[in-house]
């Protein structure tokens, strides 16, 4: 082509581009591309040299007015920027992009609400591995290996002497075992905890419990029937009674189911109660010299009381939910109905 051809299709393309460029980058990015030291006009500036003699003064009088050319563009188009107001980043008159607040899930919000009950009674919160050794999961809460009291609790083992733990109630043995010989001892437990069992609306393999425990001095059954008594009624209501039925556990002597008013039928008896008129809430009793021993303090001098709750069942029995796979199953219609809501 036509040196000068070449230069004014040039000029025309880079004016236009530079007409049209939105910001600072782009008009950097035209004038290298331009007139960079490998620009296309650069180039043609260049070439010049090498034209025949009375070609050079024309060809070299035009390349030099589209540079000029092109320098005032890029100048202006820099100035026009300039002055042009920063577009604003943020819109604030836009309407708002609502934020999905979640809620807190019921077992949170009953075991929350177990937690504040004992704190205010003075209990500490204490906590244990989920991985427990056979040891504290059965040994030292006096469930020797071959008592069946350990068949009740159909355990995940994991390895040599490890299983997930089937209770609370070791977290007893580890916290006695860190603190002895200190008075008094007082703590509640929660956790998760694991069985074998099959899915049903009142069984699930993965579950919560929170236990709780009192040593001291001259501790006496009253002080448990008092002290559950007090908590039911925080729980559910000045309303409820509490109830003991005699019961086994190879760490308590004695033993008792623990049983509250039904809040369904207020001890008529009703099909959710099974006609019973109470609703067992958890088991407790007063802890086994050996358990204590194996605590590390001396059944002669001390003596505690136990109990061990399931959150799962509280939390079916204060909402009146009837199964308890749909605690797990993670339906946000059904998890917001327990106003868990978060502020
Ligand atoms: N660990 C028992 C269970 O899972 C519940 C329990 C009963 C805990 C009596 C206790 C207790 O601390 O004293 O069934």
């Amino acid at each position: 082509m036509d040196p000068k051809g070449e230069i004014s299709e040039i000029r025309e393309r880079a004016l236009s581009e530079i007409a049209s460029a939105q910001d600072e980058e782009e008009i950097e990015s035209l004038r290298i591309a331009y007139l960079g030291r490998e620009g296309r006009l650069t180039m043609i500036l260049r070439s010049i040299g090498g034209l025949p003699e009375n070609r050079r003064a024309e060809v070299g009088k035009e390349a030099n007015a589209a540079k000029k050319a092109i320098e005032d563009a890029l100048k202006d188009a820099q100035e026009a920027l300039a002055q042009q107001p920063r577009k604003p980043s943020l819109d604030v008159t836009a309407p708002g992009v609502p934020v999905n607040l979640g809620t807190r899930h019921p077992l949170r919000l009953v075991l929350d609400e177990v937690l504040d009950i004992f704190v205010a009674m003075g209990y500490s919160i204490a906590e244990g591995p989920e991985v427990e050794e056979e040891w504290y999961n059965f040994t030292g809460l006096n469930i020797p290996e071959d008592h069946p009291a350990r068949d009740m609790q159909d355990s995940y083992y994991v390895g040599q002497d490890l299983v997930l733990r089937s209770q609370t109630s070791p977290i007893q043995l580890r916290y006695m075992q860190t603190h002895a010989p200190r008075l008094p001892v007082r703590i509640v437990g929660p956790g998760r905890t694991y069985r074998r069992d099959t899915e049903d609306p009142s069984h699930s393999p993965v579950f919560h419990q929170c236990e709780a425990l009192l040593v001291d001095k001259g501790v006496h059954m009253g002080n448990l029937r008092g002290t559950l008594t007090e908590f039911a009624r925080r729980l559910f209501g000045d309303a409820v009674n509490v109830r003991f039925r005699p019961s086994y556990f190879p760490f308590t002597e004695p033993s008792a189911e623990v049983d509250v008013t039904c809040t369904n039928c207020w001890e008529r008896g009703c099909s959710t109660c099974g006609g019973q008129g109470f609703m067992e809430i958890l088991g407790a009793g007063m802890v086994h010299p050996r358990v204590l021993e194996n605590g590390g303090y001396s059944p002669d001098d001390v003596s505690g009381f136990a109990f061990g709750m399931g959150i799962e069942r509280l939390a079916m029995i204060k909402f009146g939910i009837s199964d308890l796979r749909s605690l797990y199953r993670n339906d946000l219609r059904f998890l917001r109905q327990f106003g868990g809501r978060l502020r």
